[in-house]
């Protein structure tokens, strides 16, 4: 302070006081500011002293940029209550509160300190925050008061909006009432602290504007806040805190926020030196669709749309009185009613671009996948909607929404926006999927009744159809809807419908070879088309099963109650003489093995498909091993078994085999899948005993193929470097497991995952199936992040060298065998 000069303030009402005659920073216990003299911040960016706004002749004290010709207050503090004369002065009296005094040592306003300082001055920092702290302490976390905890009009770099959870503070904007009275106006902004939060503002008591909560790059609903030229946002969220900050990234930059009670507006300003005015960067709400629920609940608002207020696709208007504003906010009701107790019939439409729906009514669980969120939400009848929390790094934590959604509108028309949150909101899957696929099959019918007439003489029009279906598909992902890949497939039970040998024979056209699909363990199967139109897969099993027609059929009408979006669909079947056949829904993108085995189509693999056809796979086999009603072994899992749906969604097929062949038929099938010893766990292969474990060890393989884009050639040599599983192993040991991974995948930003699930596959491929996981374990190994336990010795090392005793069953297998296949 020694630079200072002091005067001696002669007044009798003060004899003690000093009064500052030149530019200091701060004041200390015994010193006063009073009319005339300003305190400046130590770069001189900033002023505090006594003005008159506007026409008044009220006077305030206020900060206030010191060098910018005209003049900005940015914080008041005697708001409610102006001095009328020249009286005001500024101090800390002998209890240590900075007060502020007017004629008769009057209190005009007070800083609301809790506690008392015993060397208190107060200061303005360069920042422009007025600071009351004991002199020798200067870290923020101990300031007794600080103008930054209450705030004006005026959001400045640095100043925290939200809340202090630890002593209930909220810091809002209030706007001033006019240009003449800095008391507080109607408009306010502020945190609200939902569980997700997010920022209102109020126009009286009104919500007026919404920004949509924080998805960790922007506000949904205010796009244009994202990072920008100017400024960087945060948002801080602890047991402590929950607060928005924003920093300028060039600090020679003067910007600030201002909460403008003329224009009813947010409004960022710039001030532009050359020509010596402040200019508006943005402003919000900006056009009527910003403006809060407009459109009412799963209205969509859009500008350019005609009326503006739209529906949420599957909501129609509840108004028929569109063309009326008035009836715009009754909003949309669903098209279909949604049944809750039957998650079968539920799913989930995704929507990007939109603005995240109002979260009064939300929760949040920041580490949540999207995955366990959309499980969670699936299980709460309640909730209607579900997100990512958090968008960065491809998105993370789980945001749900409950009851109606409201003050939703399309944000970016294209869904390109990087900023922008994908939403998923609750509809009844079957309608909704035929709803978005009826365009389709309008478009497809067409063709097909042109294949069906020509494609037995032209082969070359079945492979325009495929592409043409193909690019339906493109079409849809390209649409602003996408639909969720896990609302489809699944439905009500039914009788199993039964299939005429003649239908079949007119649909497969005489079984002709052309028409093959492939030859699985038991028996061809075939593409056919019903006259309807409608593709189908037919395996024509071979002759051999030896069951009796009535068994047969029984356990078809099993199987077919298994449904699951990762297993094939069993549509019916057909009985005729000697000829049994399973009716299956078809899959126009075949099996993966001609995917992953494929020079060309592999490209096609990246790693995200990838990770979703292993997590698909291991979601079918965890409902057969645990979820179904029966306990279903596979015994044949393999990359030839794993069908792709148009949406590359895998899909099981051929599961439940080993029962329609009859119990006692198992070691004939044994006899059938040599083709695929590959996949076989050394337990299963040498000694005929097979278990869910057994199914698991077949996953580890798939896995290791799925992730090295090479086959495992399945001889169980001593010589380990012949298979996959050895030269895998072998790598893993020696520390170089990244030069397993396919070609294709090299260079992946996912690399830890693909790791991850390389550790997975080696878990599962354990000599002993006691080692081994099951597939819940599985399940959730691929979904979290948690450290893996160290695979003990892999099962590729066999004791017997010999590959043909699979036959020799003991009759303690079988006893495990019909244990297993027993319904539960
Ligand atoms: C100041 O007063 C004049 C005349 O009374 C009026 O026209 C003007 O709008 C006022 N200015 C402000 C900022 O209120
Ligand atoms: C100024 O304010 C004081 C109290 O705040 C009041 O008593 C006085 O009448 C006012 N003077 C004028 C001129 O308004
Ligand atoms: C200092 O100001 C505070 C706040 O107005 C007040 O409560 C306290 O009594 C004052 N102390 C003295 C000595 O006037
Ligand atoms: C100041 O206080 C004295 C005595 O308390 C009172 O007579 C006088 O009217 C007051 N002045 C003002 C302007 O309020
Ligand atoms: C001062 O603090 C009290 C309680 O902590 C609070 O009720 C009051 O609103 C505060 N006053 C101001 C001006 O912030
Ligand atoms: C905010 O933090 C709390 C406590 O740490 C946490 O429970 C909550 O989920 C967080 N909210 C968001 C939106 O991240
Ligand atoms: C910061 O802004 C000033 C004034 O606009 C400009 O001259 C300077 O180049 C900027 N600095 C950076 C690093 O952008
Ligand atoms: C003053 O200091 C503040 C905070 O460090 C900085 O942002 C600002 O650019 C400085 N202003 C001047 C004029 O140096
Ligand atoms: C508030 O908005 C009005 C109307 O757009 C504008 O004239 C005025 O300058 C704004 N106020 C400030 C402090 O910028
Ligand atoms: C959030 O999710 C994680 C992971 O699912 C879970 O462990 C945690 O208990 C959840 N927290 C809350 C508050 O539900
Ligand atoms: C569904 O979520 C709501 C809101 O969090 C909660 O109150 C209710 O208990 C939940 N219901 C079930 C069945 O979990």
């Amino acid at each position: 302070m020694d630079i200072f000069a002091f005067v001696l303030l002669s007044s009798s009402l003060l004899p003690l006081s000093f009064v500052l005659s030149d530019a200091a920073d701060s004041i200390s216990k015994s010193e006063s500011l009073s009319e005339g003299i300003t305190l400046v911040s130590k770069n001189e960016s900033y002023a505090l002293g006594f003005f008159r706004p506007g026409n008044s002749s009220n006077r305030y004290l206020g900060i206030w940029y010191n060098n910018i010709p005209v003049r900005t207050v940015v914080w008041v503090a005697n708001r409610l209550n102006p001095i009328n004369d020249s009286s005001g002065m500024l101090m800390v009296n002998s209890s240590g509160s900075l007060v502020l005094l007017s004629q008769n040592r009057t209190v005009a306003w007070s800083a609301n300190s809790t506690k008392q300082a015993r060397n208190p001055i107060v200061q303005l920092l360069d920042s422009g925050n007025l600071v009351l702290r004991e002199e020798n302490e200067e870290n923020p976390e101990n300031y007794l008061w600080q103008s930054f905890d209450y705030p004006s009009d005026t959001w400045l770099p640095g100043m925290k909006l939200g809340w202090d959870l630890r002593t209930g503070l909220e810091r809002r904007l209030t706007s001033w009432k006019s240009p003449d009275d800095p008391s507080p106006g109607e408009l306010s902004w502020g945190v609200v602290l939902h569980n997700y939060p997010e920022i209102f503002m109020n126009k009286g008591t009104e919500k007026f504007f919404r920004t949509g909560p924080w998805n960790g790059l922007s506000f949904s609903g205010l796009p244009v806040v994202k990072d920008n030229p100017v400024v960087t946002y945060n948002f801080v969220n602890n047991s402590d805190e929950v607060y928005f900050i924003y920093n300028l990234i060039n600090n020679s930059v003067i910007s600030r926020v201002l909460l403008n009670e003329t224009s009813f507006l947010y409004e960022r300003h710039i001030w532009v030196s050359e020509d010596k005015k402040w200019s508006l960067y943005l402003s919000v709400p900006n056009d009527k669709c910003e403006g809060y629920n407009l459109c009412g609940p799963y209205g969509n608002c859009i500008i350019g749309e005609s009326p503006i207020c739209q529906c949420v696709e599957g909501f129609k208007h509840k108004s028929t009185n569109t063309w009326n504003p008035d009836e715009w906010s009754k909003g949309c009701v669903r098209i279909t009613q949604l049944s809750c107790e039957d998650k079968d019939k539920i799913g989930f439409v995704k929507f990007v671009g939109l603005k995240m729906p109002d979260t009064t009514y939300s929760w949040v669980n920041g580490s949540m996948n999207l995955n366990e969120c959309r499980v969670k939400c699936l299980n709460n009848c309640s909730c209607t909607a579900y997100a990512n929390s958090n968008i960065i790094n491809g998105g993370s934590g789980c945001a749900m929404w409950f009851g109606d959604l409201i003050d939703i509108g399309q944000i970016a028309a294209n869904g390109q926006d990087a900023y922008m949150q994908d939403v998923y909101i609750r509809m009844p899957a079957s309608k909704q999927v035929d709803r978005k696929e009826e365009k389709d099959k309008q478009k497809m019918k067409v063709i097909v009744i042109v294949v069906v007439g020509i494609a037995v003489v032209f082969g070359v029009l079945l492979t325009t159809y495929r592409i043409s279906k193909r690019t339906n598909f493109r079409e849809r992902i390209e649409n602003n809807v996408m639909i969720d890949q896990n609302i489809e497939g699944q439905s009500e039970d039914m009788e199993v419908p039964f299939f005429t040998l003649a239908t079949i024979v007119i649909a497969t056209n005489n079984f002709s070879s052309y028409d093959k699909l492939g030859e699985g363990g038991f028996g061809l199967v075939y593409k056919g088309t019903l006259i309807d139109g409608k593709e189908i897969a037919v395996k024509r099993l071979s002759q051999k099963s030896g069951q009796g027609l009535r068994e047969f059929k029984n356990e078809v009408i099993l199987i077919a109650k298994l449904q699951h979006r990762n297993l094939v669909r069993l549509l019916g079947y057909c009985i005729e003489g000697d000829e049994k056949m399973l009716i299956y829904e078809y899959m126009p993108n075949g099996s993966l093995d001609s995917f992953i085995f494929d020079q060309t189509k592999a490209k096609v693999l990246g790693w995200s498909m990838r990770f979703n056809i292993i997590c698909g796979i291991a979601r079918g086999l965890l409902y057969l091993h645990e979820d179904s009603r029966l306990r279903i072994i596979h015994r044949d899992l393999k990359a030839s078994n794993i069908l792709l749906d148009s949406k590359m969604n895998p899909k099981i097929s051929d599961f439940g085999m080993a029962r329609i062949f009859g119990g006692d038929q198992i070691e004939g099938n044994t006899n059938r899948v040599v083709g695929t010893y590959g996949y076989m766990a050394p337990e299963y292969a040498i000694d005929g005993l097979f278990s869910v474990k057994s199914d698991v060890f077949s996953f580890g393989i798939l896995l290791l193929e799925i992730i090295s884009g090479k086959k495992n050639r399945g001889s169980f040599h001593l010589d380990n470097t012949q298979n996959l599983v050895g030269h895998a192993w072998k790598l893993w040991k020696e520390g170089r497991p990244l030069e397993l991974i396919d070609t294709f995948l090299k260079g992946s930003v996912m690399q830890s995952e693909i790791l991850r699930c390389l550790h997975i596959s080696f878990l599962c491929l354990q000599q002993h199936h006691n080692d081994r996981p099951n597939m819940s374990y599985v399940v959730m190994m691929l979904h979290s992040e948690s450290s893996l336990p160290e695979p003990n010795e892999l099962g590729f090392f066999v004791g017997k060298e010999s590959t043909s005793s699979s036959n020799g069953q003991s009759s303690s297998t079988n006893e495990i065998t019909v244990t297993m296949l027993e319904a539960r």
